[in-house]
């Protein structure tokens, strides 16, 4: 099930060339989005490619809460310095306070026709933290004391690492028509082989990513 890549470069640009593919093919495409280190690549690969994007509809995994979209570590920033600041889309949405009761419904309407996916080394999938059940939808979640002392190291003070966050459910995954779980260096190896081998459990969020029936999973160093 899993796919080795010598380098980050060739497993990023097999990810954005099949988007491509797909998007020039499908009128109404629509791209699942992650945030998170593995995922930069991709979307270089976009950025640096001049197709036009404009008719396709993205929808992002996940996004803090009661952090201003324009703060440095929200994930609208993210997109915005790594995507969507050189490529246009038709339309982009983050699950949020006035949104996240709709998101599924959002997403029933405009089906993703590929999902970008990281996984975590607890084997979380966006906001799904271990103990999340497969039949979660788009809803808030408490961070976990674990990942909020993560996560401090991007913020100035403890403080200010937010405690909320808003999160596509397991669920809501799976209803992806294709997904790419990607993962890059050795310390996601030992989760990402659990995941894709092991029991298929909510200890292990991504391991219910194996009932799946369209789903590529890429690693490499
Ligand atoms: P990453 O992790 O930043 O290594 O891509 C993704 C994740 O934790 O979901």
């Amino acid at each position: 099930m899993i796919d080795i890549w010598k380098n980050y470069d060739y497993m990023c640009e097999e990810v954005s060339s099949v988007i491509k593919a797909k998007s020039l093919y499908e009128p109404h495409f629509v791209l699942g989005l992650a945030t998170g280190s593995t995922p930069i690549g991709i979307y270089t690969n976009m950025v640096a490619d001049g197709w036009d994007t404009s008719k396709i509809i993205t929808f992002n995994l996940d996004e803090y809460a009661d952090l201003p979209y324009n703060h440095p570590q929200s994930y609208e920033y993210f997109m915005e310095e790594n995507l969507f600041a050189y490529k246009q889309f038709r339309k982009s949405y983050f699950p949020s306070e006035k949104n996240y009761r709709n998101y599924d419904v959002m997403i029933q309407r405009f089906p993703i026709d590929i999902q970008i996916l990281g996984i975590g080394t607890n084997g979380h999938i966006a906001f799904n933290e271990p103990g999340s059940p497969r039949d979660s939808l788009t809803r808030k979640v408490k961070l976990t004391q674990n990942t909020i002392q993560d996560n401090s190291r991007f913020f100035d003070s403890m403080d200010e690492v937010p405690t909320h966050a808003y999160s596509m459910g397991i669920e809501s995954i799976m209803r992806a028509k294709k997904i790419y779980l990607i993962a890059q260096g050795k310390h996601k190896k030992d989760i990402l082989e659990k995941a894709c081998y092991g029991d298929i459990t909510t200890d292990i969020p991504a391991s219910f990513l194996q009932e799946h029936d369209n789903i590529e999973v890429f690693y490499c160093e």
